[in-house]
């Protein structure tokens, strides 16, 4: 059985490309859920996906590179969906996963597998349900993890994020961001 670190090893390993991309630095300064940011949230996700996964017995079955891949990049929307942005964002539950795949497309080469993990993680909200079963731990992952962090009682001392590469309508208003940088 794999240990935490062990986990943590092979979600670095599979995912150092996904980790250090410089468009992670907006998941590392919007929060998700509570006061977990996009980018713990889907560092989460991956090693409790290879943790079911593992524990499980499911490696005959699940290809670690793909099920690691597309938890990391199954919420890569690339903006704060708390913001308003004249109600751009009303949809986010039922959008954002084509808007990840979409983005995460751009970004890196992805195969089937993390495509349609990606894109129907959302299910039953949105009513494609994963093709395959390591779309199944990413669902399952994602919804574990996201009901703990929007529960935990971290979310009333949030820490100050740093300012995101792009500016939203909330940045202007609020001038929290200098429109020069
Ligand atoms: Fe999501
Ligand atoms: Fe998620």
């Amino acid at each position: 059985m794999l240990t935490r670190s062990q986990i943590r090893t092979l979600v670095e390993l599979h995912g150092h490309d996904i980790i250090g991309h410089r468009h992670m630095r907006i998941e590392r300064a919007c929060y998700q859920h509570g006061a977990v940011t996009t980018f713990a949230h889907s560092i989460r996700v991956a090693c409790l996906a290879v943790w079911m996964a593992d524990r499980l017995h499911l490696w005959r079955r699940v290809d670690l590179h793909s099920l690691i891949r597309a938890a990391l990049l199954h919420d890569y929307f690339l903006y704060d969906w708390h913001d308003w942005d004249d109600g751009a964002h009303r949809l986010h539950g039922f959008t954002h996963g084509g808007a990840a795949l979409r983005n995460a497309i751009k970004d890196f080469r992805l195969n089937a597998i993390e495509r349609d993990s990606i894109a129907c993680h959302m299910f039953p909200m949105t009513p494609k349900p994963p093709t395959y079963i390591e779309g199944y731990l990413v669902t399952m992952a994602d919804k574990i993890s996201a009901t703990r962090e929007t529960f935990s009682m971290d979310r009333f001392s949030k820490p100050q994020l740093p300012p995101r590469d792009g500016r939203t309508r909330t940045d202007v208003v609020k001038g929290t961001v200098d429109a020069a940088a």
